[in-house]
């Protein structure tokens, strides 16, 4: 229904944009579509300006619903082109009402509702066609009006105008006046009538060129086309537009009728930027006949092309401002891109300065670097060296130790094994000589072999051996102390026959050491086992070394295969190396050795059962153990008595009690100590129970135990009541000051370091009794000043006064026992009486009734009291069992001491 034009301009962003809504009648004919076509160019110089154009197609109830439109899109200005004048009116009234300005172009609506009126003076249209013709003649003429759309207003006021002069003109009668709408199908036919009926016709006056042809088109067929003259209106340029059809003779003339729009447009413009305009714009009009039709054509010609040109122009600049800014944008894009780049050349010249400065602080520092570097190296070859001659003569010294060691193990073993000696005690003394001398030799080893491994000097000797039975052996060398401390311990395989390439010497070795430890850290009681697992499915066999030690700490297990380490919970004292050794030992056999410590400590070494990963020179050949004794026995002369305690039944004998773990020294200080002392022995794990049971005369405690140190077990026993008199002595390998002060705040009341002199030890312990009877001397002699001398221990003073306190506050109770005093005190009876032989000399209930004799000698002295009285005062059970006791202790009875 309708077709919709619209034009606009897209980059104007800054100034305001306006709509122009155009109603237009139709777009039919070329009248029409020149005056949109003039609209058109002339808004698009305005790019603020969009140009929509509505076609009614000449229809009156689409103009309304098209002006109906634009008002609901709140257009900024309605131009309209009312068909007819009247149905069109209200519709206008309403858009200039609500507000929108309204410019009425070309026909005019009824009454004044408008802002502005633009288009062609019709009524001079009329007058103009009327006088052409008077001018042409004096003589009478006839004329026909041919009129345009009754309703639309050009129609009327061109027919008023013409009228108006011909009524005025003598010569000149309209005879007849025909309806038309416009176009020339709607004149021919009342023409044609016309032309039938009145002759002599001389002109014709059609409202419109279209019209005025369809005439010429009637009079052509009546041949009268010599006679009657036509004269149109428009003027219009181009084919079939009035000035053709004057140059073509058609028509006499044409009275310009302009469209207009670019008028309308520059107009509307002002409105819409709020200039005053006039109320009515008319346009003025023409004459065009065969006089000036060329040059008008010409003219109009020229403008069209300038008109074109112009347009043509327009969109060259619309192109060119396109691209300028597309330039624009494409400059202020390389422009920044050229200030990054000034920046960025500008921080790469200041880096470069900062890193050609840097470089050069870098050439100093390396220059001092390698000075630096080359007199560390220097001192380095100069330490290597030093170190070379120390380790060579240490390596030396090791090598001159072999020998004198042994041959004191051969001499010993030959004093043993020809039964030179009968009496048992030297035979145990022997051995002990034995047994240690062999201990120095494996540990000497052990230093030349980790020199030999520092020098990569070692070279396997692998020789086809049965794993089972080589395990065997080495496990019985260990049953023995295995039995001794009670420990579960045990060989297993799943494999007894697998034989596997190993260098015996140096797999003993390792053994011996992971045994070794596993036996130094396992409690009596405890378990240990060998398992070899043979995996059917690889090459590789495991052997499993397990233990219920004490472990070794999470954080330290990456570190027990390093040379030299040593467990933070270790208390005993190793040289650190043996796993180091036994490491390089099993890598020497291309093997591996893991450990794992999850409630004890279990260590697996991974070995081939082939000979494919040695060399050649690796491998010798060596009878099997099966059937050779070639591997040194570990069988140490063992005394099975070693940890019994020698107790001499024996009252007049005082007690020691000796807490180590070296079964050797053990052996040795009991065998020594025995001939004078009641000697008990605990190896550590029991000490503090041992001593509580005891309560020896004297404790000798070593400091590396197994479960807590010498030094906190000193002091727990130092802290007890029951045990704080007891002298110790701690024997330690520790020879340093911080110990030595650690064993006195513990403490400790003599320091011994290993190794003593028995008979320096021997005189210790007799000082040390001694000591104290000199003290329990003053004590009992004392007994009453207690509380006030500060000669004692403050825990055996606390002791003391805590004793008599009790006593006193049962002085009357004859009941009061022994039991009731050791209860009071919260240690046991025969604790008591321990603690009070050691430290008075007397035992607890003479203790308690010599306190009461004493008292009941005081009130014989100073009461009134009787006899009696007093006996019962003191808490003896009769007067006569006083009496006696009283004469037993002072040789009189309290009746003569009285008097
Ligand atoms: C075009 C037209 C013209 C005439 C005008 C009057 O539609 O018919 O030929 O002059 O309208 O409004």
């Amino acid at each position: 229904m309708s077709l919709i034009f619209v034009f606009g301009c897209s980059n104007t962003s800054e100034t305001e944009k306006y709509t122009i809504g155009f109603s237009q009648t139709g777009i039919s004919d070329e009248w029409r579509k020149s005056m949109n076509q003039a609209m058109e160019i002339q808004a698009g110089f305005y790019p603020e300006l969009e140009l929509k154009i509505l076609d009614s197609e000449d229809d009156i109830d689409n103009q309304l619903k098209d002006i109906e439109q634009l008002i609901s899109e709140k257009i900024d200005i309605l131009i309209v082109s009312p068909i007819k004048s009247k149905p069109i009116t209200p519709i206008v009234e309403k858009a200039f009402k609500s507000g929108i300005p309204v410019l009425v172009v070309d026909r005019k609506t009824e009454g004044d509702n408008y802002t502005a009126f633009l288009g062609g003076d019709n009524y001079e249209v009329g007058t103009n066609a009327a006088n052409y013709l008077a001018s042409l003649t004096n003589e009478n003429k006839r004329v026909i009006e041919i009129k345009g759309l009754a309703g639309s207003s050009p129609a009327l006021e061109r027919s008023l105008g013409f009228n108006d002069i011909i009524n005025a003109t003598k010569n000149l009668e309209v005879v007849k006046a025909i309806e038309g709408n416009w176009e020339s199908y709607s004149i021919k036919d009342s023409l044609r009538d016309v032309l039938e009926s009145i002759k002599d016709i001389d002109y014709i006056f059609v409202h419109n060129d279209r019209m005025a042809l369809g005439a010429w088109e009637v009079v052509r067929e009546k041949k009268l086309q010599d006679h009657i003259r036509i004269i149109g209106v428009d003027g219009l340029n181009g084919p079939n537009g009035g000035i053709q059809l004057v140059k073509e003779g058609k028509l006499l003339a044409t009275i310009l009728y302009p469209t207009g729009g670019d008028e309308a447009i520059q107009l509307a413009l002002k409105i819409l930027n709020g200039e005053r305009v006039a109320k009515n714009n008319i346009l003025s009009t023409t004459v065009i006949d065969s006089r000036n039709a060329d040059i008008m054509n010409k003219q109009f010609d020229k403008i069209y092309q300038q008109q074109q040109d112009i347009d043509y122009q327009r969109i060259k600049i619309g192109k060119q401002e396109k691209r300028y800014t597309t330039q624009k944008q494409t400059l202020q894009l390389l422009l920044a891109l050229l200030i990054i780049s000034i920046i960025l050349g500008a921080y790469s010249i200041y880096s470069g300065y900062n890193i050609r400065k840097k470089k050069r602080e870098l050439e100093l520092r390396n220059s001092k670097i390698t000075i630096q570097r080359n007199q560390i190296k220097k001192i380095a070859e100069e330490v290597k060296i030093s170190n070379e001659a120390k380790v060579n003569f240490f390596t030396g010294l090791s090598h001159e130790f072999k020998t004198p060691i042994t041959l004191i193990l051969s001499s010993t073993e030959s004093l043993t094994d020809n039964k030179v000696i009968r009496d048992n005690k030297l035979l145990s003394e022997v051995g002990l000589i034995y047994n240690n001398s062999k201990r120095l030799l494996r540990l000497i080893n052990q230093l030349l072999d980790f020199r030999k491994i520092e020098d990569r000097k070692f070279i396997l000797k692998a020789s086809k051996t049965n794993l089972y039975q080589f395990s065997y052996l080495i496990f019985n060398d260990f049953k023995r102390e295995a039995q001794k401390r009670s420990i579960n311990f045990t060989i297993s395989t799943n494999n007894e026959d697998l034989s596997v390439f190993i260098d015996r010497n140096l797999m003993d070795k390792v053994y011996f050491n992971l045994l070794s430890n596993a036996f130094k850290f396992t409690p009596n009681n405890g378990v240990i086992s060998i398992d070899i697992q043979d995996d059917f499915d690889s090459n590789f066999v495991k052997i499993h070394f397990k233990d219920s030690g004490i472990g070794i700490p999470k954080k330290e297990i990456d570190k027990v295969f390093q040379a030299f380490f040593q467990g933070s919970n270790n208390n005993k004292t190793s040289s650190g190396i043996g796993l180091h050794l036994s490491k390089e030992f099993i890598e020497l056999h291309k093997g591996s050795i893991e450990v794992i410590s999850k409630h004890g400590t279990e260590f697996v070494i991974t070995l081939y059962k082939d000979n494919v990963h040695l060399d050649s020179d690796e491998i010798i050949y060596e009878a099997d153990v099966v059937d050779s004794s070639l591997l040194s026995s570990h069988l140490d002369y063992e005394d099975d008595s070693v940890t019994e305690s020698l107790v001499l039944n024996d009252e007049d004998h005082y007690s020691v009690l000796i807490i180590e773990d070296n079964l050797d020294l053990v052996k040795y200080l009991r065998g020594k100590l025995s001939l004078e002392y009641s000697v008990h022995v605990s190896d550590g794990t029991d000490a503090v129970e041992k001593a509580l049971e005891l309560i020896p005369d004297i404790i000798l405690c070593d400091v590396s135990l197994p479960e807590k140190s010498g030094f906190d077990i000193c002091e727990i026993l130092k802290k007890d009541l029951r045990t704080s008199h007891i002298p110790i002595i701690i024997l330690t390998a520790l020879n340093n000051k911080e110990s030595y002060i650690k064993g006195l705040e513990s403490g400790a009341d003599l320091f011994l370091t290993k190794p003593f002199s028995f008979s320096i030890l021997a005189q210790s312990i007799k000082t040390l009794i001694y000591n104290r009877e000199k003290l329990r001397y003053y004590f009992v002699n004392n007994v009453h000043n207690i509380d006030a001398s500060g000669n004692f221990g403050s825990m055996e003073q606390e002791f003391i006064s805590m004793l008599n306190k009790i006593i006193d506050n049962n002085m009357d109770n004859s009941k009061f026992s022994v039991e009731n005093l050791a209860n009071d005190l919260n240690i046991s009876r025969i604790q008591l009486y321990r603690k009070m032989k050691a430290i008075m000399g007397v035992n607890v209930s003479d203790y308690i009734q010599n306190i009461r004799l004493e008292k009941a000698k005081n009130m014989l002295l100073n009461t009134p009291l009787t006899i009696s009285e007093i006996a019962y005062a003191t808490g003896f059970s009769s007067p006569n069992y006083f009496s006696t006791s009283f004469k037993n202790k002072y040789d009189k009875s309290p009746k003569s001491f009285r008097a």
